[in-house]
């Protein structure tokens, strides 16, 4: 269905792409994995259009030349792009959304025929193997849903063919479950003749999708072989360039019962409607949940980035609710789940990024301090593997995972009594993130205490002393490491934890 042959993209002079060939077949799952910064976003946005080839690169679609770099080229040809944040109107219907950028039906006197409306709507999520009532508010749909919903908004007509369709890492905010409710809507497109091109950093997903795999490394194509005959271990060489040993895991080390560091009592806000838990002196308390269970915002409340009630006591001293410098003050650093929305300054370079929110400690003492914030932040940089050209570069100019790092970096450097870490690798790759992992771990050791809300199972079974999963809000289920502990069990209760098997005080107060 497509090819490209010879793509190169250079910034400033650095290559981003290295005269990459990609082809893709008509009605197949085509993933793209690489590393961080490996150049994967770039080609998606050089056949979007948003970027512009280097000289030498060509294409084909349905073997018809295919202008590069041109989005109305892209369009005309039956190349259609759902991006991260999707795009969609929140407060407005699945109807209202669908038909953003299209031409509602009109009857006489140039009134919407709602009903007919409706009916088309209806038809676009068919077509994508929706079963969603296009009727309610997009807000009020599941995030496997809503992307289903972007992506049925993007398919062409029906009567142009078949389609490619690119998802660029759709699933990096996605519990499992989710994943798995979104992947039936791929394999619809798929048997439909469509073909589709997925970026992913989550190994297991890209076996159980897609057909075949194309590596990125430091911008070239390494190879592209058939899902079927390749490992994870393999993949991972392809990817890394050598093997890949990940650190085993996190022993529950010695800690002091009594010395509690986080303390909960009750605090509701959002979807969150009354969690009570306490973090002591070195231990990871996990938190799990399907998108809309709680577990998104936990992390937010808990910080003051969102309104709440209920009390917060860090080290004994209760936090006033709603202001996120007074959870700083008393040692609560936050690394926030939507990157783009909340934690980077996109104006700023790398070397504030990671500085900010910490002026303090190298402020006063004027060339000296500079000099040492220099050293501190290289040292950042390269101890996380940030792929960077340097300190001074606008931190827009990093890939989505490195900017992630950079978030990640500035947390620790402020060295909290208690790390709240909300999704914290969403986006990165596997070597950054045993990077990351093995980073945590050694604050851990160090006697920091952790709050881990995420939606990636193996990453709370690795970090996690215990793990709360929420459902609708409240704390179901508890699992203990040496216990039960596992990311089969994590995702398990997440669907369906029975309430008997709580502990009394956790156990939820009557609604
Ligand atoms: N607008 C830009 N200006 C300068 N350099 C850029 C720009 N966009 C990307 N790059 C560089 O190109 C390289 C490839 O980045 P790209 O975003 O394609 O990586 P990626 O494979 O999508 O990574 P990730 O998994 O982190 O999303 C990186 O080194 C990045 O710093
Ligand atoms: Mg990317």
């Amino acid at each position: 269905m497509l090819t490209i042959s010879s793509l190169s993209k250079s910034f400033a002079g650095q290559l981003a792409l290295d005269r990459v060939d990609l082809e893709v077949q008509q009605g197949e799952v085509h993933a793209l994995v690489g590393q961080n910064g490996s150049g994967k976003s770039t080609l998606i946005k050089v056949l979007a259009g948003y970027h512009q080839p280097d000289d030498g690169a060509s294409a084909t679609m349905h073997d018809a030349p295919l202008e590069l770099g041109s989005a109305v080229a892209a369009h005309a040809a039956g190349i259609r792009f759902v991006h991260q944040d999707l795009g969609l109107v929140l407060e407005l219907s699945g109807i209202e959304n669908l038909m953003l950028g299209r031409s509602y039906p009109v009857g006489l006197g140039g009134r919407i025929r709602w009903s007919a409306a409706r009916e088309q709507a209806q038809a676009l999520v068919e077509r994508a193997g929706l079963t969603i009532d296009v009727r309610r508010p997009v807000g009020e749909l599941g995030l496997a849903d809503r992307t289903g919903l972007a992506i049925a908004r993007a398919l062409p007509d029906a009567s142009l063919g078949s389609a490619l369709v690119v998802l660029d890492e759709p699933t990096a905010a996605l519990p499992n479950t989710d994943v798995e409710r979104l992947f039936e809507t791929v394999r619809h497109l798929r048997e439909a003749g469509n073909s589709i091109l997925i970026v992913s950093h989550h190994l297991e997903e890209i076996f159980e999708i897609s057909d075949r795999i194309t590596v990125l490394r430091d911008g070239k194509k390494v190879a592209t072989t058939d899902a079927a005959s390749a490992d994870a271990d393999s993949l991972v060489r392809m990817m890394v360039g050598h093997d890949l040993v990940v650190s085993g895991g996190r022993t529950a080390g010695q800690r002091d019962e009594a010395d509690v560091v986080l303390d909960l009592a009750d605090v509701a806000g959002g979807t969150v409607h009354g969690v009570t838990a306490q973090v002591r002196k070195g231990e990871v308390l996990g938190v799990a949940g399907l998108t809309g269970s709680g577990r998104e915002e936990l992390a937010a409340i808990v910080t003051g980035r969102l309104p709440r009630t209920g009390v917060v006591r860090v080290a004994g001293t209760e936090i006033v609710a709603g202001s996120p410098s007074a959870g700083l003050k008393a040692g609560l650093a936050l690394v926030p789940g939507e990157r783009a929305r909340y934690g980077i300054f996109s104006n700023f370079n790398v070397r504030e990024n990671l500085t900010l929110g910490s002026l303090g400690r190298h402020t006063f003492k004027g060339r000296l301090a500079r000099r040492s914030e220099a050293r501190e932040v290289q040292e950042y940089i390269s101890s996380m593997g940030v792929v960077t050209r340097g300190p001074e570069a606008p931190i827009t100019s990093l890939s989505g995972g490195n900017q992630q790092k950079v978030l990640v970096a500035r947390a620790l450097r402020l060295d909290p009594a208690v790390l709240v870490l909300d999704d914290p690798t969403a986006g990165i790759d596997v070597k950054a993130r045993d990077q990351v992992h093995t980073i945590v771990e050694a604050a851990v050791d160090g006697g920091m205490s952790v709050l881990l809300a995420s939606t990636d199972s193996g990453e709370l079974a690795r970090l996690s002393d215990r793990v709360l999963v929420l459902r609708q809000g409240r704390v179901v289920r508890e699992l203990v490491r040496g216990a039960d502990l596992s990311a089969a069990a994590i995702d398990q209760a997440q669907v369906a934890a029975p309430l008997l098997e709580l502990p009394s005080e956790l156990r939820p107060a009557a609604p």
